[in-house]
């Protein structure tokens, strides 16, 4: 049985979703995909691409995250799962949590639940994810299982997500730092600054609101040229609450330079990439990045909310 998953940028509004304020977040060509075959033998073994392999015995976090989610799914028996990605790890990107949905539709698929809702396997694929963030808003794995642009809100009572219809295609170049970096250490860091800080961090999480907010009329109007602004203010704020770095900086005005309508930080921040908004053709971004020394693709967002 194979799964599949596609990663993610966040255009607007993380960290502050895991405090339930809404993000929007767009699924990328670039994922992960999983194999799952029942076997004679009563232990559950993943192999991550040619370097991990993992049981739920073995103390390690993946496996126990692959425990975790062969409970999840009822898995009761002996299976062998493989799995691998296209999505750099602690890059921002969701290479997690898309390992943890295509790990969910390859088991579910043994279950005989194959194509179950995109949101019941995203909510399967957080045993996964809890065990790599800890307090994971659940943004990467709804984006990993509906791909598509979708608004997402945390609530007590369960996540509420919508499709953002995009006017028009979105290009965006993505950058990478070349630094990894820990969501769970970021989101840990930006916890202690709201203990230190709560009235700075409260603000800065109005302004992300409403930056949310005005991103979804002007995706949903095709103002890009806006959206390049809010991408831009949204740095800033960033910044503001300890979650940028040097190479970021860096990307983001090397992006702007080369005719980006607006740059950010994605993800996590801390290292991990940068996404820019480009008016058509990404090549200028790009050409500019690798310039100065970095890595970077392209990527175009469709419109309408589909499952990989
Ligand atoms: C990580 O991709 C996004 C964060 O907002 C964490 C989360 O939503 O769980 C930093």
């Amino acid at each position: 049985m194979i799964g599949t998953a596609c990663g993610k940028v966040i255009l607007l509004g993380e960290h502050a979703v895991v405090y339930g304020v809404p993000a929007i977040a767009v699924g990328i060509d670039r994922g992960a995909r999983a194999e799952a075959a029942r076997t004679d033998a009563v232990s559950c073994t993943l192999a991550l691409g040619d370097a991990v392999r993992a049981s739920p015995a073995d103390g390690s976090d993946t496996g126990r995250a692959f425990g975790a989610v062969l409970a999840a799914c009822g898995v009761d028996f002996g299976v062998e799962v493989k799995a691998e990605t296209t999505l750099p790890p602690g890059a921002g990107l969701g290479c997690s949590a898309a390992l943890g949905v295509a790990i969910v539709r390859a088991l579910d698929g043994l279950v005989g639940r194959a194509g179950a809702p995109p949101d019941e396997v995203a909510e399967r694929a957080m045993a996964w994810e809890r065990v790599f963030h800890g307090n994971p808003s659940g943004v990467d794995t709804t984006t990993a299982a509906r791909g598509g642009c979708l608004r997402f809100e945390r609530g007590e009572a369960g996540a509420s997500v919508r499709a953002v219809r995009l006017a028009r295609p979105l290009v965006l170049a993505v950058g990478h730092t070349g630094v990894a970096s820990s969501t769970r250490t970021m989101v840990e860091g930006l916890a202690h600054l709201r203990e230190r800080r709560p009235d700075l961090v409260a603000k800065s999480f109005e302004a992300i609101r409403s930056l949310v907010d005005n991103a979804a009329v002007a995706l949903e109007t095709g103002d890009h040229a806006g959206l390049g602004h809010l991408l831009d203010l949204g740095q800033m704020v960033l910044s503001g609450l300890m979650l940028s770095t040097a190479e970021i900086e860096t990307l983001c005005r090397v992006a702007r330079e080369a005719g980006a309508l607006g740059a950010k930080l994605t993800g996590a921040g801390g290292g991990g990439c940068v996404l820019a908004l480009v008016a058509g053709d990404a090549g200028p971004v790009l050409g500019a990045w690798e310039r100065a020394g970095f890595r970077g693709f392209a990527t175009t967002v469709g419109g309408a909310t589909e499952t990989p």
